[in-house]
């Protein structure tokens, strides 16, 4: 009898909306300063992942976190994650031309962050202190700010005073850790307004990787290692199914796929569609080389 087996990409996975448009405009960008050698900058890694990165350096984006070396007359691409008011104020001092690739939802908590703290609100983020998104939307507050990112934290967070707090959420921030800290956080303070800022894309990428973690023997789950969305979505699977995190087809070692049946596949949304396609191929490969030693 020869098992029928099987590879399923979960339905939503790999570039989402916003990171697409920014490496859409890095690329087109690129182009244009080839012909008239104007120099590029990305402030930070444009994208979390790095063989799309060396994509882009090949074709001449300089990455650099210190704007103070950016020449003069040169553009710098702002990447979807955002990035603090301070940046866009220094960058038009030093006559750099800024070319905001920031997701439009990211840009849009940036906004409800300045307006409310200018309207006397505390800012919550719920999310990563350390994440440059989170860094990024803090930096358009102008009073007091808060992070907190997890249950603990929510626990703990000193409510004590009669101050009215305005919350948003990190992006590709856990759905049901978020429904956890924002009950703990409504039970706490009196005046707090909540703004559910996690993106579609994070949570389509998270159920359907969930969905499709419940029915296969294992997950493959492929993103670069600093991407927290990616770094997400293999959690949710974990609790599932065997999970396999790989940055590139070549993190997948065949002897821990061989004897499955079913495999899942999931992409957080800044690995590009060519990896995917790379480590889908192999899987497939490997199966139907396995189905003919079989046959004989
Ligand atoms: Fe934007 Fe959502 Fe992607 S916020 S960068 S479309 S995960």
């Amino acid at each position: 009898m020869i098992t029928i087996k099987k590879v399923e990409i979960a339905e939503y996975s790999g570039f989402c909306f916003g990171v697409n448009r920014a490496m859409e405009m890095a690329e087109s960008e690129l182009n244009i300063a080839s012909k008239n050698q104007n120099k590029i900058y990305s402030i930070g890694s444009l994208i979390h992942n790095e063989q799309a990165l060396d994509r882009l350096k090949e074709k001449g984006l300089i990455i650099s976190d210190n704007v103070e070396h950016f020449e003069k007359n040169s553009s710098a691409i702002i990447r979807s994650h955002g990035l603090s008011k301070s940046f866009y104020d220094r960058m038009e001092d030093i006559n750099v031309n800024i070319i905001d690739a920031t997701c439009p939802f990211v840009k849009k908590i940036q906004s409800i962050v300045h307006e409310g703290s200018e309207e006397g609100y505390k800012i919550i983020v719920i999310g990563d202190k350390n994440h440059p998104e989170v860094i990024g939307i803090l930096g358009w507050a102008q009073g007091e700010t808060y992070s907190i990112n997890s249950i603990d934290d929510a626990y703990s967070f000193d409510s004590s005073n009669n101050s009215k707090y305005l919350v948003v959420v990190q992006t590709t921030f856990n759905v049901d850790r978020y429904q956890k800290i924002e009950y703990i956080l409504k039970n706490k303070i009196a005046n707090v307004v909540f703004h559910n800022t996690i993106c579609y894309a994070t949570k389509e990428r998270q159920e359907s990787a969930e969905k499709l973690s419940k029915k296969v023997d294992a997950m493959v789950v492929i993103g670069g290692k600093k991407s927290s969305n990616t770094l997400k979505l293999a959690e949710i699977c974990r609790s599932n199914c065997k999970t396999f995190l790989i940055e590139t087809v070549e993190d997948l070692d065949y002897d821990d796929i061989k004897d499955l049946e079913y495999i899942g596949i999931a992409a957080g949304a800044s690995t590009p569609d060519f990896i995917i396609r790379e480590v889908y191929d192999y899987i497939v490969n490997k199966i139907q080389f396995k189905e003919l030693e079989f046959n004989d």
